[in-house]
């Protein structure tokens, strides 16, 4: 007789809901390893999730049998929420995996494949520099976190605004990028440090508001709220690339749901990678000074450096790749869900599972990474081999991969390399002179957004 693989206790009707994790659950889950292994069972009103705290077993299960492995659970809030953008629930990345999930990965992941890449470097040559220019020529400001996220924002906006629908953007006041930024933040609020655990298992719709968890109704309330006081409606944008097929209607608008999706999904987690590099390089000028002593061998100082340079460059690579295993945008990954009954290494995994991969963990695993809480480029040797053991978890598995990857590690090298090449990244500095260093902020919000 096959077992379900080990967790916390389970309760009839309620399960394991006691112990969900309300904050930070990669932490939690990864705790968990130590008692109960690579992969973890809980049951919650009757949703069977799994966690998975092992590189190699997502890559058993997620990559090698992704034919059953690439679901979505669905989002309860999410959709609610989403819908009131007309239709973004519509987008891809939410999608049941079948044939619109499909049609609309295939539309938008033809133009982001590694050999469409080199028709980008230009754009995100420019906007990386515009983003630079910017920033020196406000160097007198006194930039707060706030202001330089919204250059940030801008920065790395222009690159996906102007490949996904050939829209310049130049300000970051730009009605375009405030809703995109908009959308993504009130995403993020529903799914926020745990709560979105909740957005997943449609039971929990019905907890009445005494219980404790369900403040994410409020949010949800708060935010829907928002949108009808404003009484906005979704802006659709065009995407260039359909002027030049000859597509039906129908794929058009496949299509325009495809480039959001783009936008979205690309938005929120490059623009906290670069916040993060920020951030790590105030606290490292060490490693700040090799990775710009590099560029400064490599390229020298009569130009600055471009994506062309990029295989010369492995330090300021490892740079970005450690910034992406100690810093990653999405710790819990994005969920999966699982069609049918499974069997691995003698444990049952049943139909529905929702499947979710503690990439936390994966890119700390001591048996992966020599000593995993330190911040070290060196650890690589400069080899990309090594670095696809990070990049291979920290965008996702199976069908399901992250089709804007190399756009993203793209777009995250041309400004990393810019702003190294032209700046010193300095800790900020109180009233008298005085350097304030921040530590960085416990990892993301627990899912892509
Ligand atoms: C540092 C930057 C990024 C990271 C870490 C990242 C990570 C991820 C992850 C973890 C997933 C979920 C994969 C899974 O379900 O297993 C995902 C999906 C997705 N990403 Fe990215 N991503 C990044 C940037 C981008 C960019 C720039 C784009 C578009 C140009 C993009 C487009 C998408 C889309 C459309 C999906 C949904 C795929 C699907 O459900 O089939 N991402 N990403």
């Amino acid at each position: 007789m096959l077992s379900l693989p080990p967790g916390p206790r389970r309760w009839p009707f309620i399960g394991s809901a006691l112990h969900m994790p309300k904050h930070y659950a990669w932490r939690t889950f990864s705790k968990w390893k130590e008692t109960y292994g690579n992969i973890i069972y809980l049951d919650v009103l009757g949703t069977p999730i799994v966690v998975i705290n092992s590189a190699s077993t997502a890559r058993d299960l997620m990559d090698k049998r992704s034919s059953i492995y690439s679901d979505r659970p669905r989002p309860v809030i999410l959709s609610v929420l989403l819908s009131l953008r007309a239709g973004l629930d519509q987008t891809f990345p939410f999608k049941q995996y079948g044939e619109a999930w499909r049609t609309q990965r295939r539309l938008i992941s033809q133009y982001l494949v590694p050999s469409a890449m080199p028709e980008y470097h230009t754009i995100q040559g420019e906007e990386a520099r515009k983003f630079v220019l910017r920033v020196m020529s406000n160097r007198d400001l006194h930039w707060t976190s706030e202001s330089l996220r919204k250059q940030v924002e801008l920065g790395i906006a222009a690159s996906i605004f102007n490949v996904t629908y050939g829209y310049p953007l130049n300000s970051v006041d730009d009605i375009f990028l405030r809703q995109s930024i908009r959308v993504m933040d009130d995403f993020s609020k529903t799914i926020e440090a745990g709560v979105w655990i909740v957005d997943m298992i449609p039971q929990l719709k019905y907890i009445p508001s005494w219980m404790p968890g369900s403040g994410f109704l409020k949010i949800a309330r708060d935010v829907r709220s928002n949108y009808e006081a404003d009484n906005e409606t979704f802006i659709p944008s065009i995407c260039s690339a359909a002027h030049s097929s000859n597509l039906s209607p129908e794929l058009e608008e496949q299509l325009s749901f495809a480039a959001f999706s783009a936008l979205a999904a690309g938005l929120d987690t490059n623009i906290s990678t670069f916040m993060s590099f920020i951030l790590v390089m105030t606290l490292h000028p060490e490693i700040q000074a090799e990775a710009r002593a590099e560029i400064d061998s490599c390229v020298g100082n009569l130009r600055l450096p471009t994506l062309d340079d990029k295989d010369s460059l492995p330090f300021v690579r490892s740079v970005v790749t450690e910034v992406m295993r100690l810093y990653p945008p999405g710790p819990l990954g994005v969920p999966h869900s699982l069609q049918q009954d499974d069997v691995y290494n003698d444990m049952f995994i049943p139909k529905k599972s929702i499947i979710i991969p503690n990439v936390w963990y994966m890119l700390r695993d001591p048996e992966v990474f020599d000593k995993p809480e330190i911040f070290n480029p060196s650890r690589y040797g400069g080899l990309d081999s090594e670095m696809l053991k990070v990049t291979d978890t920290t965008f996702g598995f199976g069908r399901r991969v992250c089709p804007g990857r190399y756009f993203a590690e793209n777009t995250i090298f041309a400004i990393v390399a810019t702003l190294l090449a032209t700046c010193e990244i300095l800790p900020p500095s109180d009233s008298t002179g005085k350097e304030c260093r921040s530590e960085v902020p416990v990892a993301g919000t627990g899912a892509i957004a």
